[in-house]
């Protein structure tokens, strides 16, 4: 079998990505022509065995309604080997896709005007969930130790806030997105012992769990829940880890019975499942990716440390928040913004909002001044302004590449 080769970056021009899109790279830094570092894909090919297994089904010509897919058996085998996680297949429900169903379960678990409980900085379409639900964000900020560059979970803001009035539901996501912290158990066990106080669900997105990195593991909420018999929803795809994410195939672990039938009916109602190829793809990547992606995690542990000493060493005030997990990350920018606004102010129309309006401040600095599409920090929310979230899935010749010309972009701030 021929090997991963993480040195090489795929051409995808012309081949749909969104990443790649001038337009959709415009709408976040006003300059089509910047090189992306944005959307949470990766500029390599999927293993070998998925593209096999896609040619395949396409060979035979007839794309027919599916009947009987291995998704789930392939899952709970890959949670068992990769996470030492003994799933019962009665309470994994597939679907197509994570939002998909976090969107579902909070329409199941809530109703209109309720607060969902949601750690900040936050991936944005969670937001966009919860409001178009009819649901309120209630944010609950993570702690930021800007020394040492590392998010936290702060246990007692998250005391304060469920002792409030009821919270049914805590969208929680881990590894956190944008942060890349993989948490601890014991902050697990504190997240989970607190909402089985307050009786307050737990929908966890665990889209990054398969790719932490060889020091990290990853414990599944669920594992941790079912000791305090919290109600919960674990929710994983092999999307981020195998780069097959525009093939929408996920699951969701429930903690119960009632869980399940809940949302197994709720699919039915709304017709929603995985089609034909996406359930192709994601039971081949669980069955037969596990060498690739042990490659692909120790490229990618070596390229957020790369980044973190190439930012260390530049001379300039960026600084990485070394993610634990998967291939974004957050570049703090605090001491920058100074130099920035007054950039923006000499030079209105590089910054216009009207024609970037997916980005913010930073991401129009980077666009316009190093040529480099960056997601701004604001997209994950207002605080976040001081951050951008650097996509490091590619090559490490291109990842030393967009961090030089960010370094550069700084060095000519005057
Ligand atoms: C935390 C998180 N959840 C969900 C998604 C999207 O999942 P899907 O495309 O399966 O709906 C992403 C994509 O970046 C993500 O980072």
């Amino acid at each position: 079998m021929s090997l991963p080769d993480f040195s090489v970056a795929a051409d995808r021009s012309g081949s749909l990505s969104v990443k790649w899109n001038r337009d959709a790279i415009k709408s976040i830094c006003n300059n089509p022509d910047a090189i992306p570092y944005w959307v949470a894909d990766m500029d390599f090919p999927a293993p070998i065995a998925v593209t096999e297994a896609l040619r395949e089904q396409a060979a035979h010509g007839v794309l027919g309604y599916p009947y009987g897919s291995s998704v789930v058996e392939t899952f709970t085998d890959w949670a068992l080997r990769r996470h030492r996680w003994k799933v019962d297949p009665t309470m994994v429900v597939t679907a197509p896709g994570m939002l998909a169903a976090i969107s579902i379960l909070v329409e199941l678990y809530s109703e209109e005007g309720d607060g969902i409980l949601l750690p900040m900085p936050a991936y944005r379409p969670f937001v966009h969930i919860i409001r178009s639900l009819g649901r309120k964000v209630v944010q609950w900020p993570m702690s930021y130790d800007a020394e040492r560059n590392r998010f936290g979970l702060d246990v007692q803001s998250l005391q304060a806030l469920l002792s409030g009035s009821h919270i049914p539901i805590l969208l929680f996501c881990s590894p956190h997105n944008p942060s890349g912290r993989v948490f601890s158990d014991q902050e697990l066990t504190e997240v989970a012992s607190l909402s089985s106080r307050f009786g307050t669900m737990v929908i966890s997105d665990e889209i990054h769990a398969d790719l932490t990195y060889e020091e990290n593991g990853h414990t599944p909420f669920n594992e941790i829940a079912r000791k305090f018999d919290l109600q919960s929803a674990t929710c994983m795809a092999p999307s981020k880890t195998f780069n097959i994410a525009g093939e929408h195939c996920s699951v969701v672990v429930c903690s119960d019975a009632t869980v399940r039938n809940r949302l197994a009916m709720r699919m039915r109602a709304l017709h929603l499942a995985p089609d034909l190829l996406a359930s192709v793809t994601a039971s081949a990547a669980y069955r037969h990716g596990e060498t690739w992606l042990g490659q692909l995690r120790n490229h990618l542990c070596s390229q957020a440390h790369a980044i973190t000493s190439q930012l260390a060493q530049s001379g300039t005030p960026l600084r990485f928040v070394t993610p634990q997990a998967s291939f974004i990350g957050l570049i703090d920018c605090t001491a920058i913004m100074e130099k920035v606004t007054s950039d923006a102010e000499r030079n209105a129309a590089l910054y216009d909002p009207s024609s970037s309006g997916d980005g913010g401040l930073l991401s129009r600095f980077f666009g316009q001044r190093g040529n480099i599409a960056v997601n701004d920090g604001s997209w994950f929310g207002a605080d976040y302004g001081h951050f951008v979230r650097f996509n490091f899935g590619t090559s490490a010749r291109a990842v030393q590449e967009g961090i030089t010309a960010m370094i550069d972009a700084v060095r000519s701030l005057r």
